[in-house]
C-alpha cells in the first residue's frame, strides 16, 4: 500500500467509502461510552490520584509503534474515561458543570466531523448564517432591538474579556478620542477603573490584568450577606473614585454569582451607569438561562446592558465550551475589528464573523444552541431551569432539617452553601469540612464544591442536573453525614475502604 493509502485510514474523506473508517471508529466510541455510563456507579472511580498520575504519565507518547484506533479507543475507555469525573452522576455536584443535552452532543459530532471554522464564510458556509441567526435570536430574547448583535465565545472568561475590552476602548475614545486598538493605552490608563461587586467573578480581574490595566483597576463594591451588590455603596464608590481623580469606565452587574447565585439589581445598576455615563456590562454566565423561564423577571434591567455574556455550558446544559457575548449597539464590535488580507477583506460581500471576535479559528458551537432550541424546545429548557430553582429550595430545606448540617446562605439560583457542624469544635470546623470534601472526592463517593462564606469554609452543591430526584439528595446527604461521622470518630486511615462501608450502609 502506498503511504497515502496508509494515511487515508486516519481521515474522514469525501467520496464512496470515505466515511467507513469514521463510521467504525464512532461505533467503537459509542459502544465504549455506552458501557461506561451503564457501569458508572460513582462520580469518581476512587483510585488513588497518585497511582492515576503514575499510570497516565507513564504512557509513551513518542511511540514508534502506534496502536490501532480501535485499540486506542479501548485504552482510553479503560485508562482515562473510567477514571475521569462522571459529571452525570447524581453525587457529582460541585461546580457549574452540567450534564450535556444529547442535542448538544450531536451538534458537537457535526462540528468535529466537519471541522468548520467560524472565522470566515469560506471556512463555514451555512454555519456562519446559523451562528448569526442564533445570535440575533438571543439579542431579541434578552430584549435588545435590531441595533444589537452578538458572537459566540468559548465561555464566560472570553466573554468578560471581550466585554471589558470593548468597554475600555469605547470609554477611552469617548474621553479623549484616543484609539486604543491602534495607539495602545492612553497616558491616563493608570486611572481607569472597572466596578463590580465583591462577589463578581475572578475573570473580571483577569480581564483587567490582560487589558494592561492591572488587577487594581477592578474595584469591588461590598455585597450584602446574600451576595448581591450594595447599590448605595455603588453610588458612593463612583463618587469616591471620581473625587480621587480616577476614571470608572465600566460597571459590571452579575446575574448569578458563582457561589450564592445572587442576581444584582440590574435595573438599578443600569440607571446609575447611565447617569455616570459608564459602560454597563452584565455577567449572566450563570443566570442568563432565566430568560427562558418563569423567573425571567429576575433579570429585569439586563436589556439595558451595553454588553452581556451568557454561558450555554452552564444552565443551558450544553457540552463545553459554548458561550456568547451580545452588544446592545453592534457598532461597538468595531473595537475588535482587525483585517487580514487572507481572511476578512473589506471587499468581501459575504460575512466573516472574525470581524466581531478576539479569536480567529472558532468552533461551530452555535449549532448546539440551534439543535437544542429546535429539538428540546425553549419551553422545556425554561421548565428545567424553573424545576432546578424549586428543587434547590427543597434541598436547602432538607439541609436545614439535619442537626449535623448548617445551611450557610439562602439559595438564589441552584447552589447550596452549607457545612458539617456535628460534634466538632469551632476551631476545627473549617479544617474538618475541607477534609470531608477531599475525603469524599478521593474515595469517589461524592464531589462537592468548597468555597468561603463570611470567612467560613463552606461545602457547595451546584444543582445543574435536571434528571435528579429528591431521593438523590437524601442519599447524598446521608452519605456525607455518615462519612463525616467516621471522620470525627478518628480519620479513616484508608479512606477508600472506609467509604465503601459508608456507601454500602447508605444504600441499605
Ligand atoms: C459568574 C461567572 N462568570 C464567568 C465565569 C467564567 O466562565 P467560563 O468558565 O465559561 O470561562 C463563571 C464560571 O463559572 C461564572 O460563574
Amino acid at each position: 500500500m502506498s503511504t497515502v493509502a496508509n494515511w487515508q485510514q486516519h481521515f474522514l474523506r469525501v467520496g464512496r467509502g470515505g466515511a467507513s473508517d469514521y463510521s467504525q471508529a464512532m461505533k467503537a466510541c459509542t459502544a465504549q461510552i455506552t458501557a461506561l455510563f451503564e457501569q458508572a456507579d460513582a462520580p469518581y472511580s476512587g483510585i488513588d490520584p497518585a497511582k492515576l498520575r503514575e499510570w497516565i504519565t507513564g504512557v509513551e507518547l513518542s511511540t514508534q509503534s502506534p496502536s490501532s484506533l480501535e485499540r486506542m479507543i479501548e485504552e482510553v475507555a479503560a485508562l482515562i474515561a473510567k477514571h475521569s469525573i462522571v459529571v452525570q452522576h447524581p453525587h457529582c455536584i460541585a461546580h457549574l458543570h452540567t450534564p450535556p443535552l444529547l442535542a448538544g452532543i450531536a451538534a458537537d459530532r457535526f462540528a468535529s466531523a466537519q471541522n468548520l471554522s467560524l472565522d470566515s464564510w469560506d471556512q463555514s458556509g451555512a454555519a456562519t448564517y446559523v451562528e448569526q441567526h442564533v445570535s440575533n435570536w438571543l439579542c431579541r430574547l434578552f430584549g435588545y432591538d435590531a441595533a444589537a448583535d452578538g458572537v459566540f465565545t468559548s465561555g464566560g472568561t472570553q466573554g468578560n474579556i471581550m466585554g471589558l475590552l470593548v468597554a475600555r476602548d469605547w470609554a477611552v475614545h469617548r474621553i479623549s478620542g484616543h484609539d486604543v486598538q491602534r495607539d495602545g493605552l492612553p497616558d491616563y490608563h493608570g486611572r481607569l477603573r472597572i466596578i463590580g461587586s465583591a462577589k463578581s467573578h475572578f475573570t473580571l480581574r483577569k480581564a483587567a490584568a490582560i487589558m494592561g490595566l492591572g488587577q487594581r483597576a477592578m474595584v469591588a463594591v461590598p455585597s450584602h450577606a446574600d451576595g448581591t451588590m450594595k447599590i448605595e455603596a455603588l453610588e458612593q464608590t463612583l463618587d469616591q473614585l471620581k473625587q480621587a481623580g480616577l476614571i470608572p469606565f465600566a460597571i459590571v452587574g452579575t446575574a448569578g454569582t458563582t457561589d450564592h447565585g445572587a442576581i444584582d439589581d440590574l435595573a438599578a445598576i443600569a440607571e446609575i451607569a447611565k447617569r455616570h455615563q459608564t459602560w454597563f456590562h452584565v455577567d449572566a454566565a450563570y443566570g442568563g438561562a432565566l430568560i427562558l423561564s418563569q423567573n425571567k423577571h429576575r433579570l429585569a434591567g439586563i436589556e439595558q446592558a451595553d454588553s452581556l455574556i451568557v454561558d450555554f455550558h452552564k444552565l443551558w446544559f450544553q457540552p463545553i465550551g459554548c458561550g456568547a457575548i451580545l452588544l446592545k449597539d453592534a457598532k461597538n464590535f468595531r473595537h475588535l475589528l482587525q483585517r487580514a488580507e487572507y481572511l476578512n477583506r473589506e471587499t468581501d460581500d459575504l460575512p466573516n464573523l472574525v470581524d466581531k471576535s478576539i479569536s480567529a479559528t472558532r468552533r461551530f458551537d452555535a449549532l448546539k444552541v440551534w439543535m437544542t432550541a429546535r429539538s428540546v424546545g425553549v419551553d422545556a429548557l425554561g421548565s428545567m431551569v424553573d424545576h432546578l430553582l424549586a428543587q434547590t429550595q427543597a434541598v436547602a430545606r432538607l439541609v436545614a432539617q439535619q442537626d449535623e448540617l448548617e445551611l450557610l446562605a439562602a439559595p438564589h439560583l441552584t447552589t447550596i452553601l452549607f457545612r458539617y457542624a456535628g460534634a466538632i469544635g469551632a476551631s476545627a470546623i473549617d479544617d474538618f469540612n475541607r477534609r470531608l470534601r477531599t475525603g469524599l472526592l478521593k474515595a469517589g463517593h461524592a464531589i462537592l464544591g468548597e468555597t468561603t462564606v463570611d470567612g467560613k469554609i463552606a461545602l457547595k452543591m451546584t444543582i445543574l442536573n435536571p434528571c435528579l430526584t429528591m431521593q438523590d439528595f437524601v442519599d447524598l446527604l446521608d452519605k456525607v453525614m455518615r462519612f463525616a461521622r467516621q471522620l470525627t470518630e478518628g480519620s479513616p486511615s484508608h479512606t477508600e475502604s472506609s467509604c465503601e462501608t459508608v456507601s454500602g450502609a447508605a444504600h441499605v
